[in-house]
């Protein structure tokens, strides 16, 4: 039987209730850094799907069009409703702290004019590059191969975290543009496959990468910190949060895929309490 909440001592809240709702229990400046990955409004009634035995290379097996009603978001209700989430972001998370937004160029266009009308700054824009990424079924656009994502703070004085050091030590075996010892840019060259052990319970359709998260992690984060997920979708911040030492919470409207966050963190759980004995 699941249930509509779990914690787990003073590491994990997660709620199934709507974002706007949920952070409202939470105290100001109680967060150090949130990761929100919202409806994009790329979901189409149209129908497109490309069948399992094409021959395009690279491109894996079936493939069809994401249509999804908590993906609907469009006009000025969409601004409204990016500009009431950021709202609540800007009053949850410390000054010290920072934001991680995905967006996609449906919904971009409202993170960054939400942000500036907040009063909140944009540290960076990076393009998640994505190799790997979804062919364009209809042969009239180009195939879209990003994400826009926007790193940006709601203080007043650049106080928040930057692990700069680690982060220009660091390499990823994956990652053809970013050298050890150098600095990190703004393009990420990340392929948006999952490891088995991150779709074992299921799969969620705008799932990202663990691997996307543990950068976002290594640059801004601290172990011990407060993390926050508002749109928790499959749970991936969650377990990237708490196997990097932090304290998380998060929100995600939709049973199914709460229920699924839920598997993932249980098991996320098991293995580190087992790893103790
Ligand atoms: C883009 S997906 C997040 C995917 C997630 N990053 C992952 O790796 O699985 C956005 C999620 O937000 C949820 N959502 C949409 N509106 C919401 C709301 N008002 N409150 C809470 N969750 C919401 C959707 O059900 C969806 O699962």
């Amino acid at each position: 039987m699941m249930t509509n909440s779990f914690e787990y001592k003073d590491r994990i809240f997660i709620s199934c209730q709507d974002t706007l709702e949920g952070m409202k229990s939470l105290q100001d400046n109680s967060i150090d850094l949130a990761i929100a990955d919202p409806p994009y409004g790329a979901s189409t009634k149209a129908n497109w799907n490309l069948q399992g035995n094409h021959d395009l290379p690279g491109m894996g097996g079936a493939w069809k069009l994401a249509s999804h009603d908590w993906d609907m978001l469009c006009g000025v209700e969409g601004f409204k409703f990016t500009f009431a989430w950021l709202n609540e972001l800007k009053r949850i998370v410390k000054p010290s702290g920072s934001i991680w937004i995905h967006s996609t160029y449906h919904n971009s266009g409202y993170v960054n004019v939400a942000c500036q009308a907040l009063g909140i700054e944009i540290i960076n824009e990076v393009v998640w590059y994505k190799r790997n990424s979804f062919p364009n079924l209809s042969g009239r656009r180009l195939t879209a191969s990003h994400e826009t994502i926007l790193w940006v703070h709601t203080g007043t004085k650049r106080e928040y975290l930057f692990n700069y050091n680690e982060v220009k030590a660091a390499s990823f075996s994956e990652d053809q543009l970013k050298e050890a010892g150098k600095q990190l840019r703004t393009v990420w060259d990340i392929p948006n496959n999952k490891k088995k052990d991150e779709i074992q319970f299921g799969t969620h359709p705008t799932q990202k990468p663990v691997r996307l998260i543990d950068r976002m992690l290594m640059i801004s984060a601290k172990p011990g910190g407060r993390l926050l997920s508002p749109f928790m979708g499959s749970g991936t911040d969650i377990v990237a949060g708490f196997r990097y030492g932090m304290n998380c919470v998060g929100f995600e409207i939709e049973k199914e895929y709460f229920d699924l966050s839920l598997m993932r963190i249980k098991e996320e759980i098991l293995k580190k309490e087992s790893s103790l004995f």
